[in-house]
C-alpha cells in the first residue's frame, strides 16, 4: 500500500486528536502481542491501528509514522483488520470501567503469568461429570487455594516456558507445590497399580 494516502489519513486523524497519536502497524513482522502490551496500551489516551493488505505497507510510511509493529502470531492473515480487532478488544477490556470489577481480569490467563484454573457452571453433575466438591463447599479460602493450585498445575503442564518464570517462593505456594507433588506421586502410583 502506498505511503501518501496512508500518510494523509494518519495526519487527519492526528489533527482530530489534537496531536501525535501512538501508532501501531499490525504486521506479521512485529513483536508478538501479549497481555502486558494490552495493559500498557490501555493507559494511552488514543491509538491509531494501521492495517495492511496485499504485500503490506510502504516502508517509508512505517519509518515516518509508526511507533511499533504488532503481530498476532506466527501466521499470515490477508489483512490487518482481524489483528486490529483482537488488539482493540484485549486493550479495551483493560480500560478502567469497561469490566464491572478488576477481579474479572486479574484472575484470568496471562494477567499474572499464569494460565487460569478450570471453570465450572451449573448443574453440579453433567453427563456424569461432577463439579469438584470443593467448589460447592462455600469455603472461600479453600476455593481460592484450589484455584491457585489448578492454575499452577495447568501452567506447568501446558506452558513450561511461563511456569519457569514464576516466583513461587511464598509460603503458600511452597505448600501448594508440596501438595501437588504428593498428589502427582499418588496418581502415578495409581497408574502403576492399573498396569
Ligand atoms: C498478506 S499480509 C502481508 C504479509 C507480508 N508480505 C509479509 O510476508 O510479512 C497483509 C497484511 O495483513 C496483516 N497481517 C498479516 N498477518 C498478520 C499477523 N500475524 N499479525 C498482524 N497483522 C497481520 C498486516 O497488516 C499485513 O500488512
Amino acid at each position: 500500500m502506498q505511503a501518501d494516502p496512508l500518510y494523509r489519513c494518519w495526519e487527519a486523524v492526528c489533527d482530530e486528536a489534537g496531536g501525535p497519536v501512538h501508532t501501531i502497524y499490525l504486521s506479521p513482522c512485529g513483536h508478538t502481542f501479549r497481555q502486558a502490551d494490552a495493559i500498557r496500551l490501555s493507559r494511552l489516551e488514543n491509538l491509531i491501528l494501521v492495517c495492511g493488505h496485499y504485500e503490506g505497507i510502504d516502508q517509508r510510511f512505517i519509518d515516518e509514522c509508526v511507533d511499533e509493529e504488532i503481530s498476532l502470531g506466527d501466521f499470515v492473515l490477508t489483512g490487518g483488520e482481524i489483528a486490529a480487532m483482537a488488539v482493540t478488544d484485549a486493550v479495551c477490556r483493560m480500560v478502567p470501567g469497561v469490566l464491572a470489577d478488576p477481579e474479572c481480569f486479574e484472575d484470568e490467563s496471562h494477567f499474572n503469568g499464569l494460565l487460569e484454573y478450570p471453570q465450572y457452571s451449573r448443574p453440579a453433575v453433567w453427563h456424569g461429570r461432577e463439579v469438584p466438591a470443593i467448589l460447592l463447599s462455600g469455603n472461600h479460602e479453600k476455593v481460592r487455594q484450589w484455584r491457585r493450585k489448578q492454575a499452577l498445575r495447568r501452567t506447568r503442564q501446558r506452558r513450561p516456558d511461563m511456569y519457569e518464570k514464576l516466583d513461587l517462593s511464598s509460603k503458600q505456594d511452597r505448600k501448594l507445590l508440596k501438595e501437588m507433588e504428593a498428589e502427582d506421586h499418588e496418581q502415578s502410583g495409581d497408574l502403576e497399580t492399573v498396569d
